[in-house]
C-alpha cells in the first residue's frame, strides 16, 4: 500500500521537480548574472564620477607616478581588479598592475561610453566599463575600470545550491503531506468499503451519510453488482455438475486444500466370513451427500476409521485413496479407542445430542464423563486436521453433531482457515436446547466457523435464538451473521440434496427387470403392490408407525390384504445402545404381530429385512417399488426420499414424505403425512394405492426436476460461493489491519 503511494504519487512529483530544475536553473543563473552585472556597472558609474579633477591634469602630465598613487586608492576597493586610462583612439596612458593582458586599450577601443563587457582572465569573469572624458581644459581620455566577477560566479552557485536545497526540503515535505493525506484517504475509504462488504450493506441506500462519495459509490455499485450476478448465476444454474461445482472451487476459493471431516468415513473396510477384505459404503446420509462432492473437488476427508479391516488398507500415514474403484481423494482415518469410541460416539453424539436434536420424545442422556472424551476426541481430530493442512487456509468442511467443538479448537490451530460446518440433523428450538448442560460451551465453539449450515431456516432461526437465550454476542437476525469475539459467523439455509444422476443407476437394469429382481428375491408375489421403507434402524424414523398404519389400512380394507406388502429395509444402526436395541426388539415384535394378523401361505404384509444393503442394490430396490414411504418422526432432510426420486426414471411411482423431514418443504408433490398420525399415514398408503398413473407421472416429473436442479452440487457450490465471498472479505479486512499497522 505504502509502496503503491510512493510509486503512484511521489516518484511522478520528482520527475516533474527534475524536469522544472533542467529547465529553470539556467534562467534563474541568467537573472542573477543580469542583477550582479547591473550592479557592479553601478558601482563602476559612482565610481568614476567620484574621481576629483587632478586626474586629467595628471595625465596630461603623463605622470606615472601620480597616477599609480592615485589610482592605488581607487582599487583599494576589493572588488575593483584594475585601472586603464587610454588615449581617445586606443593608445595606453595608464594601466594598474592587476589589468589581465586580455583587456586592454585596443580590445576595448570599439566600445561606446559607459558600456560595460565581460571578459574572460585567467582568475574568472571580469567586467569592463569604459567613461570618455571631456574636460574643458585639458585633452580627452578614456578611463576603462575592470570589475572582479568571479564572486558573482561563486554567488551564483551559492544561490542555485541554496535554490536547490530549499526546492528538494519543500518537495520531500509536500510529498511527505501528500502521500499521508491520501494515505488517510485511501484508509478511510476502505474502512467504509470493508464495513460495507463485511455487513453486506450494498443492497442499502449508500447514498445518504458524510461519507457519499461518488467513487465509494461507484465501488459500491459494482460490488453489489457482481454479488447479485453470482446470487443468480447460482439460484438460476439448472443444470449443476460436478464440473461446475469444480468451477466455483477453483473461480471463487482459488483452489485451496479441502478438508472434510466427519465421524463416519466414506469407505469402510471390513473383514468378511472367510477373512477376505471388502469396501462397504456406510447407511448415512451425510456420506451420501458428501461423497460426489469429494470426488469433484479431491482433498482429504479426514473420518473416524471404523471398518475391521481399516488398520489394514491404510499407508504409513493412515491414507487410503477413494473411491476404491477410481481413487479422486484422499481418505485419512482416524483412530478412536474403544472407550472413546464409547463417550465420544455412542455416549454424548448419540445418547445426548441425537435426541436432544430430534423431537422422537426420546429421553437424551448427558454424562460428565462423555462430554469430557467428547472434548478430547474433538481435539484429537483438530490435531489432525492440522496436521492435514497442507496450508495455512485450507477449507475445512466440518460435518454435523459430532463436531460441535471442532470449529474453535480448529481456529486456534489454524486461524486463517476458511471453516464451515454443517449440521445434518434438525436444531431444535431454544427450551429443548436449553437442556443441554455444555451448550454454552457448545455454541461458543461452533460460532467460530466462517459458516453454520442448516438444512433449512428454521432449524437456523432455532440456533440464533439459542444464542440470544444463551450467551453473550451479537446476532444480527437481518442478515444471519453472529459477532464473537471480533469472529463473524455466517448462519445460513443450504438444503441437501444427493448427486444427479445418482452413480449407482448406471449399472442397474431396466425398471421392469429391477421389479423382477427384487420380487423374486424377497418372495414377493407379481401382482402385489410393493411399498418400501429404507433406513437405519433408528427411533427417529417411523418405522414401528409406518406397520401400524399398514395394519390400520389393511384392518380397514379387507380387500386389500393379500395385495400389498411392505419390504421394510432396516440398517442395523448404533446397537450397543439400549435405546436401539429396545427398537429393533419393538420393531421385530410389532412386524411378527401384524404378520401373524393377516399373513397367508402366499403373503405377508410386512417383509423385514434388518441388513445394511449396499447403494446399488437400495436403487434397485427403489426402482422395484410401487411406492416409498418415509414418515420420520423427526429428520433434517432425508435423503431416502430424493434418491427414490432419482431413481424412478421410469416417472412412475409414488412417495409418502412426512412433514416433519426437511425434504417436505421441497418435495411438496409426495403425499405428505404427520407421521405420528396413523390413521393419516394408512389413508396416504391406500392414496398411493389408487393414485392413476397419470397422477403419478406428473407429481414424480414435478419432484423430479427439483431434485436435478437443487441436486447436491448445487448445496455445496453454494455454500462454497459463500466461502469464496467471506476469504475475499477477509482479505480485504487482512488488507486493512496491515494497513493499521504500517
Ligand atoms: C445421520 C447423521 C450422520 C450419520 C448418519 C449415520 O444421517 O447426520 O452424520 O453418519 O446418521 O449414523 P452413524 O451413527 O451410523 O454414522
Amino acid at each position: 500500500m505504502f509502496r503503491s503511494l510512493v510509486t503512484r504519487t511521489v516518484l511522478p512529483l520528482l520527475l516533474a521537480a527534475g524536469v522544472v530544475a533542467y529547465f529553470g536553473l539556467p534562467y534563474i543563473d541568467r537573472l542573477l548574472t543580469e542583477w550582479f552585472r547591473s550592479d557592479v556597472q553601478l558601482r563602476a558609474r559612482l565610481l568614476m564620477s567620484s574621481m576629483d579633477e587632478s586626474l586629467p591634469t595628471l595625465i596630461a602630465k603623463g605622470d606615472q607616478q601620480g597616477l599609480r598613487r592615485y589610482t592605488a586608492k581607487i582599487i583599494a576597493d576589493q572588488r575593483v581588479l584594475g585601472i586603464l586610462i587610454c588615449l581617445p583612439h586606443g593608445g595606453t596612458v595608464f594601466k594598474t598592475e592587476l589589468v589581465p593582458t586580455a583587456v586592454s586599450c585596443e580590445s576595448t577601443a570599439d566600445l561606446t561610453d559607459g558600456e560595460s563587457v565581460a571578459r574572460r582572465a585567467p582568475m574568472g569573469s571580469v567586467l569592463v566599463s569604459v567613461f570618455d572624458q571631456k574636460p574643458s581644459d585639458q585633452p580627452p581620455y578614456r578611463v576603462a575600470i575592470l570589475y572582479d566577477l568571479s564572486f558573482v560566479d561563486s554567488r551564483q552557485s551559492t544561490a542555485r545550491d541554496y535554490m536547490l536545497a530549499f526546492g528538494g526540503i519543500s518537495l520531500v515535505i509536500l510529498a511527505l503531506f501528500l502521500v499521508l493525506a491520501a494515505w488517510l484517504v485511501v484508509r478511510r475509504w476502505a474502512k467504509i468499503l470493508i464495513g460495507d462488504i463485511r455487513g453486506r450493506r450494498f443492497f442499502d441506500n449508500a447514498e445518504s451519510g458524510p461519507l457519499s462519495l461518488p467513487i465509494l459509490r461507484q465501488v459500491r455499485k459494482v460490488l453489489s453488482e457482481m454479488e447479485e450476478t453470482q446470487r443468480l448465476e447460482i439460484d438460476y444454474r439448472e443444470n449443476w455438475t460436478p464440473q461446475a461445482l469444480q468451477l466455483v472451487v477453483r473461480d471463487q476459493l482459488h483452489s485451496p486444500q479441502m478438508i472434510v471431516v466427519s465421524n463416519r468415513e466414506p469407505y469402510a473396510h471390513e473383514f468378511d466370513d472367510h477373512g477376505a477384505i471388502e469396501v462397504r459404503v456406510p447407511a448415512s446420509g451425510m456420506v451420501t451427500a458428501l461423497e460426489p462432492v469429494m470426488r469433484a473437488c479431491s482433498g482429504t476427508w479426514v473420518a473416524h476409521g471404523s471398518g475391521t479391516a481399516d488398520r489394514e488398507t491404510v499407508d504409513r500415514s493412515d491414507h487410503v485413496r477413494v473411491p476404491p474403484d477410481d481413487p479422486s481423494y484422499t481418505l485419512r482415518r482416524v483412530w478412536l479407542s474403544e472407550s472413546e469410541e464409547q463417550g465420544f460416539y455412542y455416549g454424548l453424539s448419540n445418547e445426548g445430542l441425537w435426541p436432544l436434536c430430534h423431537l422422537a420424545y426420546v429421553r437424551p442422556t448427558f454424562r460428565a464423563e462423555d462430554w469430557v472424551v467428547y472434548q478430547s476426541v474433538n481435539r484429537k481430530f483438530a490435531d489432525i486436521v492440522a496436521q492435514e493442512a497442507q496450508s495455512d487456509n485450507p477449507v475445512i468442511l466440518i460435518q454435523d453433531f459430532h463436531f460441535a467443538m471442532l470449529p474453535g479448537y480448529l481456529r486456534a490451530r489454524r486461524p486463517k482457515a476458511t471453516i464451515m460446518l454443517f449440521w445434518h440433523i434438525p436444531w431444535p428450538n431454544a427450551e429443548t436446547f436449553g437442556v443441554c448442560p455444555w451448550k454454552r460451551e457448545m455454541l461458543s465453539h461452533l460460532l467460530m466457523a466462517d459458516i453454520l449450515g442448516f438444512h433449512t431456516l428454521y432449524h437456523c432461526q432455532n440456533f440464533l435464538a439459542a444464542l440470544d437465550r444463551f450467551i453473550e454476542c451479537q446476532v444480527d437476525h437481518e442478515r444471519m451473521t453472529v459477532a464473537l469475539q471480533g469472529h463473524i459467523c455466517h448462519v445460513a439455509a443450504y438444503p441437501i440434496s444427493i448427486e444427479w444422476p445418482p452413480r449407482w443407476l448406471k449399472a442397474l437394469p431396466d425398471i421392469q427387470q429391477s421389479r423382477r429382481a427384487v420380487r423374486e428375491r424377497f418372495g414377493i408375489a407379481e401382482h402385489v403392490t410393493l411399498g418400501l421403507g429404507v433406513e437405519r434402524w433408528d427411533f427417529t424414523k417411523g418405522v414401528i408407525e409406518r406397520c401400524l398404519a399398514l395394519e390400520l389400512l389393511l384392518e380397514q380394507n379387507p380387500r386389500l390384504r393379500g395385495q400389498v406388502t411392505l419390504l421394510q429395509i432396516a440398517a442395523p444402526s448404533r446397537s450397543k445402545l439400549p435405546a436401539y436395541q429396545a427398537l429393533q426388539r419393538a420393531t421385530l415384535a410389532e412386524v411378527e404381530r401384524i404378520n401373524a394378523r393377516f399373513a397367508t401361505a402366499e403373503w405377508k404384509p410386512i417383509v423385514l429385512i434388518g441388513k445394511h444393503q449396499p447403494p446399488e442394490q437400495v436403487f434397485e430396490l427403489y426402482r422395484a417399488a410401487d411406492f416409498c414411504i418415509v414418515n420420520s418422526l423427526h429428520d433434517g432432510m432425508n435423503l431416502v426420499a430424493k434418491e427414490f426420486v432419482a431413481a424412478r426414471d421410469d416417472e412412475d411411482g409414488v412417495l409418502i414424505l412426512s412433514t416433519f423431514a426437511g425434504a417436505a418443504r421441497e418435495l411438496v408433490e409426495a403425499l405428505l403425512v404427520n407421521p405420528f398420525d396413523v390413521a393419516e399415514t394408512a389413508a396416504a398408503i391406500r392414496r398411493a394405492l389408487e393414485m392413476p398413473r397419470e397422477q403419478r407421472l406428473l407429481r414424480m416429473q414435478l419432484m423430479r426436476r427439483t431434485i436435478k436442479e437443487n441436486n447436491v452440487y448445487r448445496w455445496a457450490g453454494r455454500m462454497l460461493t459463500d466461502a469464496g465471498r467471506i476469504r475475499q472479505r477477509q482479505a480485504l479486512s487482512m488488507g486493512q489491519d496491515v494497513l493499521s499497522l504500517t
